[in-house]
């Protein structure tokens, strides 16, 4: 069972919707946040139908790992992700799904069979949880986000549409059934690990307690702080499954008591808003890190670089190629960005580009809908 550690005035009180064509936030109309769909669902008994004929959602970014905590740490950042659109479709076979368009980016190598495909995974996933068996579904999918970059890119289009078939439906299932659905996503893609989508569900920092049974903590970060990430992607690839096959099997005990010790500092500075805390055990890792940097041409050089601009903490973003930096302040997330940018041309000579995001605290959620 998921255990969620929420404030009470969290669960329900966002009332506004992000206009995510623009890096700038806008507030729009409201739009339910997941936080508060129960954690535990009572079993869907019997097919529900659906309650609007087309929905719309969105998955952000999510950072995994975030340094110590490979496999078990993550968070999702704002202004960046994925778009589902899913449609009740009387030409679909009833119980099945088809995927009619994928968009966005580099999106050739994306198979449109939704057995092969991370959204059309999921969405299958959802739909045998809810028993759907009279009813096809049409998902079209907006990738806003790179393949194989790091910023939980399958993850995003797992999430976003496991959301899309759960609020067609009425949205019976809780959170702890979408981040499942999302796992056998990812399972099959990139290898089972909850750090990317079960951020992109919940939103803002979660720790993956434990897989079996699944246990999710989200750590709520201050709502007074600023906590500006500053992710620079390099045109590069490093595909998940890759870098984890170039983990070691085994570690040693002073590596599993510093890790550990790291992470659990990570934590504590998560929950007291402790922005240098944060960075310093970001920048920590001594088992994965040190394995995958040599990988990404360049990463040590950019790693110093950022640093040396005054980011609180610089790593790895997830499997990578993307470098994730630290800092309470947009601008000088932008100078660090710049730098780092520079230092990926000069010790990898590869492109790069760097964005400043915030933290999304909100996660997959409704974007429009119609009956
Ligand atoms: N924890 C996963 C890994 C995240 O590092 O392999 C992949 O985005």
């Amino acid at each position: 069972m998921a255990t969620f550690y929420l404030s009470p005035s969290k669960s329900l009180t966002i009332p506004l919707q992000t206009d995510l064509s623009s890096s700038t936030p806008k507030p729009l109309v409201g739009f339910r946040c997941n936080l508060s769909l129960p954690s535990k669902t009572p079993a869907v008994t019997a097919e529900p139908p659906p309650v609007y004929s087309t929905v719309k959602t969105f998955a952000p970014a999510t950072v995994a790992n975030l340094g110590p905590g490979f496999d078990f740490l993550g968070c999702a950042v704002d202004g960046l992700g994925d778009f589902v659109s899913l449609s009740v479709d009387s030409l679909v076979h009833p119980g099945e799904i088809s995927i009619s368009d994928i968009s966005g980016n580099n999106v050739g190598k994306l198979s449109k069979n939704p057995l092969w495909n991370c959204a059309g995974i999921a969405a299958i996933e959802v739909m045998k949880m809810l028993g759907i068996r009279n009813v096809g579904l049409s998902l079209s999918l907006e990738k806003g986000l790179p393949l194989g970059s790091g910023l939980g890119s399958s993850a995003a289009s797992a999430a976003a549409a496991a959301v899309a078939v759960n609020e067609i439906f009425g949205n019976k299932l809780g959170i702890e059934e979408l981040v499942l659905a999302g796992l056998k996503s990812e399972e099959k893609v990139s290898g089972y690990h909850a750090d990317n989508v079960a951020p992109a569900i919940m939103g803002g920092f979660v720790l993956i307690r434990s897989y079996q049974p699944l246990d999710l903590i989200q750590l709520k970060f201050p709502n007074d702080k600023q906590l500006f990430f500053v992710l620079v992607t390099p045109e590069f690839e490093a595909p998940t499954k890759k870098m984890r096959a170039a983990l070691p099997a085994e570690i040693g005990m002073p590596h599993h008591v510093w890790n550990c010790s790291q992470a659990g500092a990570l934590v504590a500075s998560v929950l007291q808003g402790d922005l240098m805390g944060l960075g310093k055990a970001l920048s920590s890792d001594k088992i994965v890190e040190p394995r995958r940097a040599p990988l990404i041409p360049g990463m040590e050089g950019v790693k110093k670089a950022a640093m040396e601009a005054g980011a609180f903490g610089c790593t790895i973003s997830g499997a990578g190629p993307t470098a994730v930096a630290v800092t309470d302040n947009e601008d000088r997330g932008k100078e660090i960005g710049e730098l780092m940018v520079q230092a990926f041309a000069k010790e990898g000579k590869l492109k790069a580009y760097a964005t400043v995001k915030q933290l999304d605290r909100v996660g997959a959620r409704l974007v429009s809908s119609a009956r």
